[in-house]
């Protein structure tokens, strides 16, 4: 099978980055890591890149950074959960590889994030509420963009991995 980019893209908490680790090992490809690579390239955490220059200009880090990704190596790929919220993003994405969306329940994703202090988006708005909301704002995009879509709640990594290798070869 051709080897192609698989961008996992989701809210925050959907699991991207701990399937991103097993999806890797099992087909043996790069990772990427889109938040760290934008930690490393600026040298500062999300929290102070948002607290410095606002959101818009780490979107536009995030469109960089994809741009740079689909003439690299094809790589498993863990996106931020906003990075599909530009179409220009998804274009490049698209032009690169597949887009595998996890989803989760409010609840979960509260349960998962709730003790993480890394998201300005949740900061001091960390409850299932919020997430729920924002979560009802994005769904539709994230359902749009996606190729394939999983459901996380409940299952294992090594689950969700079977499902997303079986329908990709699908
Ligand atoms: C964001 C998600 C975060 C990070 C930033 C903004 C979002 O990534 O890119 O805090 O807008 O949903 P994770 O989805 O990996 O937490």
């Amino acid at each position: 099978m051709e080897q192609k980019n698989i961008f996992l893209i989701g809210f925050m908490g959907a699991g991207k980055s701990t399937v991103a680790l097993q999806l890797r090992q099992e087909l043996h490809m790069e990772l990427r890591e889109m938040d760290q690579m934008i930690v490393e390239q600026q040298g500062m955490s999300i929290n102070e890149i948002f607290e410095r220059f606002g959101e818009e200009h780490f979107r536009g880090l995030e469109t960089e950074l994809i741009k740079q990704l689909g003439n690299s190596a094809p790589a498993v790929i863990s996106c931020g959960g906003g990075a599909v919220m530009r179409q220009e993003n998804v274009a490049y994405m698209k032009d690169s590889g597949r887009i595998v969306l996890l989803t989760a329940e409010p609840e979960t994703i509260y349960q998962r994030v709730k003790n993480g202090k890394d998201r300005p988006i949740l900061n001091g708005n960390m409850n299932v509420e919020f997430i729920r909301q924002l979560m009802d704002k994005r769904r539709g995009r994230y359902q749009e963009v996606a190729d394939i879509t999983v459901v996380t709640d409940g299952r294992s990594v090594e689950d969700i991995c079977r499902e997303i290798r079986q329908r990709i070869a699908e």
